[in-house]
């Protein structure tokens, strides 16, 4: 449990942190969020959060202007109260209070709460995990390229993972893969490495951005494009990319062994020039 936890301008104790039961977030999921990494004390990639965090909000209408300074300043000092050497920082701005009713009011308050929570990373070490997936279909709303808290499909999916040992989701729509319920998916085939184009399909991963400058920088070859489930069945390689687990091998989709089940080659340099660029 972390100690500290900032709520609209203070710094609050973590059982003080408390939201007005009209807050549309707690109501509608009228609300957005960002995650963003701690390594060895470094707070990562926050120019990408901060980039995305304005999209989501301009997307969605809300009456706030990013500060990107203020921020920042919030997440030093958050993870400086709460002693956080690696971890996560979780954001979330609603669009405010309002009495119940769908439609909203043009000049509501958001509220905003930063709070941090410690985590153990996948690291590409000696102690690197390869993971099952499970394949489950993409019913979200059509706009998951906003990182809003509306997560209900993803929660299905992730605890259907849950419940079969798996470590992620993979989602399909159609015959074609989009990403995973809580991260993007990448497959390899013949030395190319592919994942699915950035558009309103899917969130725009923020280290799936950095990811691809990563790959740029190699030399390698990467393709953005849409792949279908037969293609992931049949890759050289699976990995996913988040913020929570950096670059995670899959060496396993539903009953389907991935690489005869091992890490593939490409998989774990890719996450060890990564994990370097950014610490
Ligand atoms: C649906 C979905 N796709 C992709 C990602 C990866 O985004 P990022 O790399 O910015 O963490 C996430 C992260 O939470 C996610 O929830």
């Amino acid at each position: 449990m972390p100690n500290f936890v900032y709520l609209n301008n203070k710094y609050v104790n973590f059982k003080d942190a408390k939201i007005h039961i009209e807050d549309r977030g707690f109501q509608f999921s009228d609300s957005v969020y960002e995650v963003i990494k701690v390594l060895n004390n470094k707070i990562i990639d926050l120019d990408f959060h901060i980039r995305r965090l304005k999209y989501s909000t301009k997307e969605l209408n809300f009456n706030i202007r990013i500060n990107k300074n203020l921020l920042t300043e919030i997440f030093i000092s958050i993870v400086k109260k709460n002693k956080l050497s690696n971890g996560i920082i979780y954001l979330q701005i609603t669009r405010g209070l309002q009495s119940r009713e769908h439609a909203y009011k043009k000049n509501l308050k958001p509220n905003i709460i930063i709070y941090t929570a410690k985590k153990k990373f996948n690291l590409p070490n000696k102690n690197y995990k390869g993971y099952k997936a499970i394949t489950y279909p993409d019913i979200r709303w059509g706009r998951p390229d906003i990182k809003t808290t509306s997560l209900l499909a993803n929660i299905l999916a992730a605890t259907e993972a849950s419940k079969k040992g798996a470590y992620e989701t993979i989602f399909f729509k159609g015959k074609k893969i989009t990403e995973a319920a809580h991260s993007n998916v990448w497959i390899i085939k013949n030395h190319k490495i592919i994942t699915h184009p950035a558009n309103r399909e899917i969130l725009k991963g923020v280290t799936r951005t950095v990811l691809i400058n990563v790959i740029k920088t190699q030399g390698l070859k990467l393709i953005e494009k849409e792949f279908s489930l037969n293609e992931l069945f049949k890759s050289d390689e699976v990995f996913i990319t988040s913020s929570g687990s950096l670059v995670t091998p899959i060496t396993q989709v539903d009953k389907t062994k991935i690489n005869k089940g091992k890490i593939g080659s490409i998989t774990k340099a890719l996450a060890l020039t990564f994990y370097k660029s950014i610490t």
